[in-house]
């Protein structure tokens, strides 16, 4: 087999076969075929798509490149979530506890935030001593006695995913819907769960701008998972303006543990309930309103918070400042937005809201950048609201007061206002598995 004549299929739009698949990935893992030949693979995928065969062989053959988790003391299923990023998501924070504190065993890989959006481990990392990076021994077992673990990637889990995402990085080859449904979808299948809740944003804030792609890119997804023999399902959920109040790593800590004793943003704690309910009906606790109604349950006699301390405790973080948020340092510098003119919120968009939050040193532009967990925002008028002009729009947080002026600047041109109250945006779009894709509205 040569490399070159796999190349040339590719370029004329036709389908590798699982060998040739498998001597792609293999190879270049181990360092036998050079970037430059991956990424033209890379940019011929991105024109000419995958079968579907072709797609699950290749993202079966970056799931087996490294280590396979497996949970065998799992009596019952085992249930991940993934969401494709955004700007306020939390969700992990809160949804894992509850899934766990309903009996069912729960693992998350996460990753760090780039660009606008954030990521579960930067957010975990605001809590001192917080361990993000527990070795494969470790993950295992403190799933075994609490029944959840939220780790950085752990041990060598799908290593050609990794290769191949820097090499789309800098090819302009991360926005093919076949290579993020690959990509993703292989650490998922790596991470050893049997049942898979993925959470596909769509709109300003997310990879998937419109709908329809969302939808292409759930659909994928799960017929790749459900191939793998993992029960494996979408929601398809709104990413145009922020999930909640807070963003910013500390910030949104702070937020996830006022939702964990039921309070936090009805927007935010209502997608954490769908999600916790559509993982808990993956996992056969019973119909989707029963499984609601444990998550609720969950929620609000607090076995939910106790998992998070659990959690926490069990990852060697600080847990008196979950029991009291307010030991969570401040950043020492507040800015405040006040609305430049009255109407109700028609945009509050949610990549501008995110590079707010980056510009007050919340996130990074390369994966070496250090991040201030103090700093972000909190919103105080969300999409729909009527402001008066004048009135507090947001409050910026951050260590370097130099930083307020530009933050500030891209905040309000995130903002819109209009005379008349915008449309009503729905939270969550769609459900979608691999057979179906069911639309909550028109
Ligand atoms: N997240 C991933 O892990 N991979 C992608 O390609 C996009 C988002």
């Amino acid at each position: 087999m040569h490399i070159y004549d796999l190349l040339n299929k590719k370029k004329h739009g036709i389908a590798l076969s699982k060998s040739e698949i498998t001597y792609l990935i293999d190879n270049f893992t181990q360092g036998q075929i050079p970037d430059y030949q991956m990424s033209a693979f890379l940019m011929a995928v991105w024109f000419n798509g995958m079968s579907k065969e072709e797609l699950f062989d290749f993202t079966q053959a970056m799931s087996h490149s490294g280590d396979n988790l497996h949970l065998p003391f799992a009596p019952i299923p085992v249930v991940d979530k993934h969401s494709t990023g955004g700007v306020g998501d939390k969700t992990t924070l809160v949804v894992i506890p509850i899934v766990a504190a309903c009996g069912i065993y729960s693992v998350k890989m996460s990753g760090r935030g780039l660009g606008h959006t954030g990521g579960t481990i930067d957010k975990l990392e605001a809590i001192p001593n917080f361990q993000t990076s527990l070795s494969k021994e470790q993950f295992l077992q403190n799933v075994r006695k609490i029944g959840a673990a939220i780790t950085g990637q752990t041990g060598n889990l799908a290593p050609a995913d990794k290769k191949i995402y820097a090499l789309r990085d800098v090819t302009a080859t991360v926005d093919s819907i076949p290579l993020i449904a690959s990509s993703i979808m292989s650490k998922k299948l790596a991470a050893g769960s049997d049942c898979i809740l993925l959470d596909v944003k769509v709109g300003s804030g997310a990879f998937m701008k419109t709908l329809k792609d969302a939808v292409e890119l759930a659909s994928t997804m799960a017929d790749i998972g459900t191939k793998a023999c993992k029960k494996t399902a979408a929601l398809i959920t709104n990413m145009d303006s922020p999930l909640g109040y807070a963003i910013g790593n500390s910030l949104e800590v702070q937020e996830a543990i006022a939702t964990l004793h039921g309070h936090g943003p009805a927007d935010f704690r209502e997608l954490c309930m769908q999600l916790a309910a559509y993982m808990l009906y993956l996992a056969d606790k019973g119909s989707l309103q029963g499984c609601r109604a444990l998550a609720e349950e969950a929620m609000y006699n607090k076995k939910a918070l106790q998992k998070f301390i659990d959690i926490v405790a069990a990852q060697g973080g600080d847990t008196s400042y979950i029991e009291d948020p307010s030991k969570f340092p401040r950043a020492p510098y507040i800015g405040q937005i006040f609305a430049p003119e009255s109407g109700y919120i028609a945009k509050l968009d949610a990549e501008q809201c995110g590079r707010t939050s980056m510009l007050l040193g919340a996130g990074r532009n390369t994966k070496e950048d250090k991040i201030d967990s103090t700093a972000g925002l909190i919103l105080n008028k969300k999409y729909g609201n009527y402001v008066r002009k004048g009135e507090l729009l947001a409050t910026l947080y951050t260590s370097d007061k130099t930083l307020l002026p530009a933050a500030t600047k891209t905040f309000l041109e995130a903002c819109a206002f209009s005379a008349l109250p915008p449309p009503e945006e729905p939270l969550v779009f769609a459900y979608v598995n691999a057979d179906k894709v069911v639309m909550f509205h028109d």
